[in-house]
């Protein structure tokens, strides 16, 4: 069922076999679990996040790496930090990042056009560069929500040697790593076991989380300060970053205080627009890249498309915005954004605990096992659900026959049911729904497009000889077919675009 190479034969086998509320076996015998594959279901469960919370556990393997911010934290806290980011995101905001993210695009790709250049210097004949376009992409987006988070430069597009950015990828991989290892899930389940015997993955976060904490913390106290200071000039602190402005959110002098939230609070949230922002959109664009060179002639629609949309080679910020203004409305790059993220939504799928017992409803009426008609299933407190983003993106019932495929046309003539598919984007899962669904999709979807407009129409991507498979490592994510102890590579033959050849 966690599988992407099984999961989606698995759910269409238990629908045909069980009906759309299947009850399934956890880890124990008393560990019984639902997963909902109905609609309407689903929409009650996203939106009563009073009774569905994320499981202790769960939120325990995230507060040890990022503490306790947005993605972890449940009830008034989740609520007060949820209020005081909310500002943040909002399009006006996400409008003004705009440029940094178009400055950001435009050196990733002047970095490959420099790379290309020194190996036609070397002389050598083959025409592509095989790049690991997921390492690249990771760089590019730690880039953008570092400096669009909080105003710091860890310049990964150009190096990865950076302090921060180093604490902040070492972290993160010892928490893929952790994923599934015995003795590090005990720490998870049994948190004391750390601090009792902390293993030598304890000791590396504990010195990556001294780093984060010594170099953010003068983050925060330099822009309170800078804040403050422009309160009493008169001159207004300008930095549009996330940080700044949850600062200021806080800080505004309408918020009751016991609705504000620390500085540690702050931090943890920054923690986690990093580690909820960064790897999610770096697979999406990566996803995105792998299936344009699977499909050619999409490639070569989008990159007319791009090319279309001129721009002088000084990027201003005004031409930034007005670039970005018509980017956002192309029509294909918009549907192949939707496919790519409904087909290979960076998040397998999700849990919730239900904390109290309840009735669900159902689209209609199903024979349980007992032979009864049902019109609702109940489910008792302490019963974990499990959230199929992938199963309600790739189900035939409502998407069409073709809903493995990739077939970016569907969107212009969606099948009527899809309307009543739960989801922030799209009708999708990509970015959950409800109360606690993504904060950061319109960021994400500009870091996608703009990313997309300067990369495709400078370069053409195919397939290397390596195949790249999906696997579930905490998001899904590529890796070389047999070569899963190489990590997650996403190697493709990358070749700077020369038109006369299209
Ligand atoms: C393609 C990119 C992205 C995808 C697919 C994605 C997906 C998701 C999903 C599925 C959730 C719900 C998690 C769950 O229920 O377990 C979520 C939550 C969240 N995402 Fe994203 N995300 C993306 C980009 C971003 C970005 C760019 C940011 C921030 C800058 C961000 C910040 C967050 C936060 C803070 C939450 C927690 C919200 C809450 O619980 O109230 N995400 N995201």
């Amino acid at each position: 069922m966690l599988s992407p190479a099984l999961s989606p034969s698995t759910h269409k086998r238990w629908i045909e076999q069980y009906g759309r509320n299947v009850r399934i076996q956890g880890l124990h015998p008393w560990d019984q679990r639902l997963l909902p594959l109905d609609p309407t279901t689903l929409h009650h469960i996203m939106k009563h996040t009073d009774i569905y919370e994320k499981p202790a556990i769960s939120r325990r393997f995230i507060s040890r790496f990022i503490g306790v911010g947005m993605l972890s934290a449940e009830g008034a806290v989740h609520r007060r930090q949820r209020r005081v980011a909310t500002p943040a995101f909002s399009v006006q905001n996400l409008r003004a990042l705009v440029p940094l993210v178009f400055n950001l695009s435009e050196q990733m790709k002047d970095r490959w056009l420099a790379l290309a250049a020194e190996k036609a210097a070397e002389g050598r004949q083959e025409k592509g560069m095989v790049l690991d376009v997921a390492n690249w992409m990771a760089r590019a987006t730690f880039d953008v929500i570092g400096l669009a988070g909080f105003d710091y430069h860890f310049n990964a597009i150009q190096h990865e040697t950076d302090e921060l950015f180093v604490a902040y990828r070492d972290m993160f991989e010892i928490g893929l790593s952790q994923s599934q290892e015995a003795r590090s899930l005990l720490g998870v389940v049994f948190p004391f076991l750390n601090k009792i015997f902390p293993d030598k993955r304890t000791r590396v976060i504990e010195r990556q989380h001294e780093v984060i904490h010594r170099v953010a913390a003068q983050l925060i106290q330099d822009k309170t300060q800078r804040i403050q200071e422009g309160e009493v000039s008169g001159v207004k602190y300008e930095a549009r970053d996330l940080l700044t402005l949850l600062l200021r959110s806080n800080a505004a002098v309408d918020l009751p205080s016991e609705q504000r939230i620390s500085d540690e609070d702050i931090l943890n949230n920054i923690n986690t627009f990093l580690f909820a922002g960064s790897d999610t959109t770096s697979l999406a664009l990566t996803w995105t890249f792998l299936l344009l060179a699977k499909h050619p002639e999409w490639q070569k629609r989008l990159r007319q498309e791009l090319l279309e949309v001129d721009r002088p080679a000084d990027v201003t910020e005004d031409v930034a915005q007005e670039v970005w203004k018509q980017i956002n409305n192309l029509p294909i790059l918009d549907k192949i954004c939707r496919e790519s993220l409904r087909l290979m939504a960076p998040l397998h799928s999700s849990l919730r605990v239900a904390t109290a017992d309840d009735i669900l409803p159902v689209s209609k009426p199903f024979v349980g096992p007992d032979g009864k008609l049902y019109d609702h299933v109940t489910i008792a407190r302490g019963t974990t659900v499990h959230i199929p983003v992938e199963g309600m993106n790739l189900d035939r019932e409502y998407w069409g026959d073709d809903a493995w495929k990739f077939n970016p046309d569907r969107w212009d003539n969606l099948p009527e049911v899809v309307a009543m598919l739960p989801g922030l984007y799209a009708n999708t899962l990509s970015f959950s729904a409800g109360p606690r669904s993504c904060i950061g999709q319109r960021f994400s979807m500009i870091e996608m497009k703009t990313f997309l407009y300067s990369i495709v129409r400078t370069f053409t991507f195919a397939e290397a000889d390596e195949r790249v498979v999906k696997s579930n490592v905490v998001l899904v994510r590529p890796y070389v077919s047999g070569k899963h102890q190489d990590g997650s590579r996403c190697p493709l033959l990358v070749t700077p675009y020369i038109p006369e050849e299209d």
